[in-house]
């Protein structure tokens, strides 16, 4: 089967790759490399290539004759996506709506696209969401996401597109492998946050401990970006079998505070994180966990490498090698 993975340079979209390479596939990246890195792509052929330019993804698709695509690449930073949303509405909608139109163009119909929990916004509820949960995102990144998901609704039912979604909780750890994994910059995650503070680093901001929560932070659902790679390989087979459109939530069902992740971490490596107390972080929900049961169900996935001890371990063990192999000045890294 040939695929292309659009950001497969980047954090989710490299796990993928790595998977499907220990599978019979023929894989092309396409990435213009803006935040995601040469040494992720993994011997597989890159295309640098921006979604935006049309007439060159227009040629990529029709030249490729691709099975399937995975789309992961977008600009995925909340805070940017509020001051400068030109970004995000260019990459992330009109890129999108570009590989679209080259899909249909050249007969492409299967279609695996990262989506994200922000498109929820705030909850209504206290308990964990499902994929009915009313969508109402409160950030221009979160918009983005839900224009796209709306397009390829439209796209499947007009141009028989077969497409699944997937709304990712929040995505941490890396490959056992230890040869790919997270790196931002700026960095804004949690995880990898907190293990900065513990590498003595730079201190973690807690962002408001006044939550109505069991101890005032934020809860979130943080799922291993392996589990996620996984889901993305079911979901071909999914396809095959199930046409049209299907959103599915990526979580764990399991809520952790920003305090529980820290205590995790200190407990687990055996070092005490410097944190200190800022305010709330504007668009920060209070509690955002899944309900994971229609891709566990119909996808028969299970976020089996998602426990927090599994994804710290492995989000240090890339941490250390990171570090290592940068002080070694290595080509590996760009
Ligand atoms: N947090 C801190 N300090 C930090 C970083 C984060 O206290 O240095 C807190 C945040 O305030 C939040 C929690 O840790 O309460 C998790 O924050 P992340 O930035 O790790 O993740 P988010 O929940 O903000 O967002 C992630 C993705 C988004 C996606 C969202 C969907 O980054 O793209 O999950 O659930 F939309």
């Amino acid at each position: 089967m040939k695929v292309l993975v659009t950001g497969g340079a980047g954090y989710v979209g490299s796990h993928l790759v790595e998977l499907l390479k220990l599978s019979n596939f023929t894989i092309h990246i396409l990435d213009d490399l803006s935040t995601g890195h040469l040494w992720a792509c993994q011997d597989c052929p890159l295309i640098q290539v921006d979604l935006t330019n049309r007439a060159a993804v227009l040629s990529i698709l029709a030249e490729g004759k691709y099975d399937a695509v995975f789309h992961f690449a977008a600009k995925s930073i909340v805070s940017e996506s509020a001051t400068n949303p030109s970004i995000y509405y260019n990459t992330n909608v009109i890129g999108s709506i570009n590989l679209l139109d080259a899909m249909i163009n050249a007969g492409t119909r299967n279609l695996i696209f990262s989506s994200t929990a922000a498109v929820y916004g705030t909850p209504i509820t206290n308990e964990n969401i499902d994929e009915q949960h009313p969508t109402n995102p409160i950030n221009t990144y979160g918009r983005s996401k839900l224009m796209i998901e709306q397009i390829i609704k439209d796209y499947c039912d007009a141009y028989q597109l077969n497409s699944i979604v997937f709304r990712y909780f929040n995505a941490a750890g890396a490959s056992p492998s230890g040869k790919i994994g997270e790196l931002h910059s700026p960095e804004t995650h949690l995880i990898p946050n907190i293990l900065k503070s513990i590498r003595n680093e730079s201190p973690l901001s807690v962002f408001g401990d006044d939550y109505n929560t069991h101890d005032g932070t934020c809860i979130r659902d943080y799922i291993h970006v392996v589990d996620l790679a996984f889901a993305h390989k079911l979901a071909l087979q999914f396809l095959k079998k199930n046409p049209g459109f299907n959103a599915f939530n990526l979580g764990t069902e399991t809520g952790s505070s920003v305090m529980q992740v820290i205590n995790v971490c200190e407990k687990l490596l055996v070092v005490k994180a410097e944190i200190r107390i800022a305010d709330r972080r504007p668009g920060d929900p209070e509690r955002l966990v899944a309900t994971n049961q229609k891709a566990c169900s119909q996808l028969n996935w299970r976020p089996s490498n998602s426990s927090l001890e599994t994804i710290i371990n492995s989000a240090w063990r890339w941490e250390k090698l990171l570090k290592e192999t940068k002080m070694r000045k290595s080509d590996h890294f760009q």
